[in-house]
């Protein structure tokens, strides 16, 4: 018997000595994600691989007769390590696609090697609006900072909100937030009095407060990135603004789900304007939020996972739809015009910018099922990205 085990060990491992290498290739479709999962932004890397792991358990991990593999490397979002991964992905792994990317910068970093070696590139998380044009191999399903921006410029103006100082990190997704805030609240007939940048690397956000306490805004517009806004939210409350009658408004990446039920009740009316709400109310977003809590406790998932788990669909009916054919240019074809209901809501990848097209909610911090949430009470409908009308 033990004889007989051994032999058949032995003619398994002779029959792959002696497949031709490419068999393996022609049958594994591999997924190289590029993540933040140590450093600053690590909660992003968090909450997409819990959403990408997800997407794969609810869909199996076959697609057009191929095993997907999944390979995840750490950058730190730091985009000289982004670059490096992104080629070693490519050409020592052989990936058929690339994604993640929790910043800009390490978007950025990976473009030209997604152009030089046709491989497709989806943007789970990165958020400004030029990324897309880097590459043509690139295609987002994250959101822009302008499609949020502007949804608020013009929320502000009709709420009696018309003197607003602007606080953002200082790189790309910041300048795009303070540009489309200020150009609209402007159109609508108000001002950005002041405008100011905070260092994206340990923000001290104490001395900029105290700026805008001395103005006296009507409100104080926010973007930090994801992971940030709790400190933002703290340091706000702490120094009382909201009791000077300064409002608190900002995207929806200030009052992240990630954070939101830690930052307590002082958060209680923040409005802010977003693409995703873990509140969001329609059964298939009940469904993944029910089963990403289920499989990550703890854990709500925020407009990052939403990104990470509207990505991977958009990659698995890429591949259905080539069936696995025609390398990395009929794989980013098929990712074009895809259109779909996300938990996010109605959702459409434009075949011409490869950019998200969906809604943009105005939300405000409320208590439900006794956690805060932001609590969507206005929705503007199918909106495209603002920065391409350049
Ligand atoms: C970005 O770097 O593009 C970025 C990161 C986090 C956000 C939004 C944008 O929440």
């Amino acid at each position: 018997m033990k004889k007989r085990i051994l032999l058949s060990a032995m003619l398994a491992g002779a029959a792959l000595a002696i497949s031709p290498s490419s068999y393996a290739q022609d049958n594994v479709f591999k997924i190289g994600l590029i993540l933040p999962m140590t450093g600053q932004q690590a909660s992003t890397g968090k909450q997409i691989e819990a959403a990408v792991r997800l997407y794969m358990a609810q869909n199996g991990n076959t697609v057009a007769g191929k095993k997907i593999e999944l390979i995840i490397k750490d950058d730190a979002a730091t985009p000289d390590v982004t670059k490096r991964l992104a080629q070693e992905l490519v050409v020592n792994d052989k990936v058929n696609v690339l994604g993640g990317f929790g910043v800009t910068p390490a978007a950025l970093a990976a473009a030209p090697i997604a152009t030089q070696s046709k491989t497709p590139l989806v943007v789970m998380a990165a958020a400004t609006s030029s990324i897309t044009q880097a590459s043509p191999y690139i295609v987002r399903t994250s959101f822009t900072l302008p499609q949020a921006a502007v949804a608020m410029g013009d929320w502000a103006a009709k709420n009696d909100i018309k003197k607003v100082v602007t606080l953002v990190s200082d790189y790309g997704p910041g300048f795009d937030a303070e540009k489309y805030f200020k150009d609209r609240l402007a159109f609508n007939g108000g001002q950005v009095v002041e405008s100011l940048r905070v260092p994206l690397r340990n923000p001290d956000f104490a001395p900029f407060l105290q700026k805008v306490r001395d103005l006296k805004p009507d409100a104080l517009f926010v973007f930090v990135p994801s992971g940030a806004g709790a400190a933002v939210m703290k340091q706000f409350l702490e120094r009382g603004m909201d009791k000077a009658g300064i409002r608190l408004i900002g995207t929806g990446d200030l009052t992240d789900d990630d954070q939101l039920n830690d930052m307590g009740d002082g958060a209680l009316g923040v409005v802010t304007s977003h693409h995703y709400s873990a509140a969001h109310p329609s059964a298939v977003n009940k469904k993944f939020v029910e089963a990403f809590e289920k499989a990550n406790k703890g854990m709500r998932p925020n407009f990052m996972a939403v990104g990470g788990y509207d990505g991977m669909r958009v990659i698995y009916e890429a591949l259905k739809a080539s069936k696995g054919n025609g390398g990395g240019d009929a794989l980013l074809a098929a990712m074009k015009g895809q259109i779909f209901e996300s938990p996010r809501g109605p959702m459409f990848i434009d075949a011409q910018t490869r950019d998200v097209v969906h809604n943009i909610y105005i939300r405000k911090v409320q208590k439900q099922n006794g956690g805060l949430y932001n609590v969507e009470f206005d929705t503007i409908k199918d909106v495209k990205d603002p920065g391409k009308a350049k």
